[in-house]
């Protein structure tokens, strides 16, 4: 396993602590079934050859935890609703005011639709703002489910009775899964990026989501990133980290303002 845990450290940022090296290796079981090998002994000795390249980003998808839920932190998307948009509608209408909301490990999508459904409820169909999500994760195949959108429906029977209607659910299918309605899905970009390699985007961003990869992390690779998100937060924006989670360290532009909410000072 000390292969496997040093290219996932190397690759994606993740450590694989030793309490979890039993689960890693449940994870892994699949690959070394895929690739009809007989142990993760195997595994490890494939990753050895000139095929490993190929064979990394399945290894991270393999790896990676995408625990999710609609609404999680609920105070993170109450937070959206009554202190950030109607201060940005504020600001920004009537000149296409651009309003740009980032959920930097969106898993299967159930964050990045969350936030989807509280700005629309909250916007509206006004067409005087430029408003988009952008939703990244490094795992290609919970991405690929991301942008279905398609998800079982007692994921949704569980949700508040105030915030259920706002995903805007579209026809059952004979799975037994209800789909996000198309005016959702098309205020969200899903992009694969890795948060420990260059990010193509420019921000700036008023809202960043990362909400429960940070565990995943050591203190070096957090603090790395935590200096990105600062240089592309608007001033005034804000980050939401997970519930167990916290700043590496102090940040002199980064002030908690509330339950794991940060604003990007001046
Ligand atoms: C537990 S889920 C969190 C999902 C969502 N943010 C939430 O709080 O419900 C963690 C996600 O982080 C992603 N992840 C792990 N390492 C990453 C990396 N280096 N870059 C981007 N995403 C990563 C995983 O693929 C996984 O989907």
């Amino acid at each position: 396993m000390a292969l496997v845990a040093k290219l996932v450290y190397e690759h994606a940022g993740i450590v694989i602590r030793e309490h979890k090296e039993a689960m890693a290796r449940g994870r892994l079981a699949r690959r070394v079934k895929v690739l009809g090998l007989g142990s993760i002994a195997e595994y490890c000795a494939y990753l050895r050859t000139a095929s490993a390249a190929d064979e990394i980003p399945e290894l991270i998808n393999a790896v990676t935890t995408n625990h999710t839920a609609f609404f999680r932190e609920r105070h993170h998307f109450d937070h959206l609703r009554k202190d950030v948009l109607p201060r940005l509608i504020q600001e920004r209408s009537g000149r296409r005011g651009r309003i740009r909301i980032w959920s930097a490990a969106c898993s299967s999508g159930e964050e990045p639709y969350s936030a989807a459904a509280i700005s629309r409820d909250v916007i509206g169909n006004r067409s005087d703002l430029d408003f988009k999500i952008l939703a990244t994760d490094i795992d290609t195949d919970i991405l690929d489910r991301a942008a279905a959108g398609q998800y079982p429906t007692d994921q949704f029977d569980r949700l508040p009775a105030d915030l259920r209607p706002l995903l805007k659910l579209e026809g059952q299918n004979g799975r037994g899964e209800a789909r996000i309605a198309e005016e959702l899905k098309r205020l969200i970009a899903f992009k694969r990026l890795n948060l420990i390699e260059n990010w193509p985007m420019k921000g700036p961003f008023d809202v960043i989501f990362c909400r429960n990869v940070f565990i995943y992390f050591d203190t070096p690779t957090k603090a790395a990133i935590l200096d990105r998100y600062v240089a592309l937060l608007q001033p005034g924006g804000f980050l939401y980290l997970g519930h167990s989670e916290s700043l590496p360290q102090p940040h002199p532009q980064l002030r908690l303002i509330g339950r794991t909410i940060y604003e990007r000072t001046p």
